[in-house]
């Protein structure tokens, strides 16, 4: 199951489109067959043919999306789940036990939450949310002997705050904890976590590496083998693993991953700039923004600064809604990372299970997902929507 290609040496897109992904041995195809099989004939009781056993426990097509996942975060070992939260909750109940005390961001994406306040909470793990880009708060907040965890979003799910990763990596270090980064926002070709010093990186692989928002899916990748041997056993023990067909869908999106990111981040650049200018609009959130607080940092630890673009309106909530339900081009729904254009009002929508807690968002907040369209009828479509 090694891949002769899975070579540090290689570059970004050409590791897209190889790892994992030599053609099929049988009949040569030159994309990986979706292997839609739950059991696999043993040669004899225990004669596996290339490991295969039960689909749970590995499936070709699955194991083709894992080594290219891995060998995209320069990590040893990738694992795909049925979604984000589901590699999530495997991770949390690998390396955590009741008792344990976790780190979370003051600002994370809703579901997160969620899972740290209403299921883990419950199963005994405590936990302190601190703006991450406070090392020192962070460093206050971290409890000597039992913050077995320090979780990082960056950029982070809606505000857009930036987090110094080698910086957490270094805190973690020091107080014998893992530095988890849901690397969701940016994707492996914009930033890389495990190089800045991150123990293991989380996707919602349902976002910008699926990349056509076809497909619900979830990654971790670990940076050192022994870590990614327990995230595998209770990956297979606990069973919440992509399907083939998932599998495949995700691996197609992240053929293109590089060329869609860099279009991404062209047309968010010129959204966030013309939102700067406009007058309904009263603060930008873009960390490619020159006077964004996290800008420097994220200079140094991204290729491009992505595609997701925050803002307030003046005029409160209800302004907001309205330009929600305005624009004709960004589509009104939940989700980001896809080829279109997708608009959102986070308190209402993507982070009300945050509402009343240390994560709320301002009422009068807009998320936009910038696609890949023709930038210049993005820019009209939210000229409309703002000049009513
Ligand atoms: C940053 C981030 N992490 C994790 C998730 C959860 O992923 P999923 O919806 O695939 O379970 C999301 C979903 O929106 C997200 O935005």
């Amino acid at each position: 199951m090694t891949n002769p290609l899975h070579v540090p040496a290689q570059g970004f897109d050409t590791l897209a489109i190889h790892a994992g992904q030599e053609p099929d041995s049988l009949t040569g195809a030159v994309v990986p067959p979706i292997y839609q099989v739950s059991t696999y004939q043993q040669d004899g009781v225990g004669g596996l043919r290339g490991g295969y056993e039960y689909s749970r426990s590995a499936n070709p097509t699955r194991t083709a999306l894992e080594e290219c996942v891995a060998a995209l975060e320069g990590g040893r070992r990738g694992l795909a789940f049925a979604s984000g939260l589901a590699a999530e909750d495997c991770l949390l109940r690998a390396v955590c036990k009741p008792g344990d005390h976790v780190v979370i961001p003051g600002d994370a994406y809703g579901g997160t939450f969620r899972l740290f306040a209403k299921v883990f909470e419950r199963w005994g793990l405590t936990w302190t949310a601190v703006a991450l880009d406070d090392l020192d708060a962070v460093r206050a907040a971290i409890r000597p002997g039992s913050t077995r965890v320090i979780w990082c979003e960056t950029p982070t799910n809606p505000l857009l705050a930036v987090a110094d990763i080698a910086g957490l990596a270094a805190l973690a270090r020091e107080a014998g904890a893992l530095l988890a980064v849901d690397n969701t926002f940016a994707s492996p070709y914009l930033q890389q976590p495990v190089a800045l010093g991150a123990d293991v990186v989380i996707h919602s692989t349902t976002k910008y590496m699926g990349g056509h928002s076809d497909v619900i899916g979830g990654a971790l990748v670990a940076a050192d083998a022994a870590l990614g041997d327990e995230l595998a056993f209770h990956q297979n023990a606990m069973g919440a693993v992509s399907g083939p067909f998932d599998a495949w869908l995700v691996l197609r999106g992240i053929r293109t991953l590089g060329v869609r990111m860099d279009r991404h981040c062209a047309n968010a650049t010129r959204v966030a700039d013309m939102l700067t200018r406009h007058p309904a609009v009263a603060q930008v959130f873009y960390p490619g923004l020159p006077d964004h607080p996290g800008h420097e940092v994220a200079a140094k630890q991204m290729r491009g600064f992505g595609g997701m673009v925050s803002f307030r309106v003046r005029g409160g909530e209800q302004a907001a809604l309205d330009v929600c339900e305005r624009t004709r081009l960004f589509i009104l729904g939940e989700s980001l990372g896809g080829v279109e254009s997708l608009i959102e009002h986070p308190g209402r929508m993507t982070h009300a299970s945050v509402a009343g807690s240390a994560l709320e968002v301002p009422t009068d907040l807009i998320r936009l997902s910038v696609g890949i369209e023709s930038v210049d009828d993005l820019l009209a479509d939210l000229g409309q929507a703002l000049d009513l």
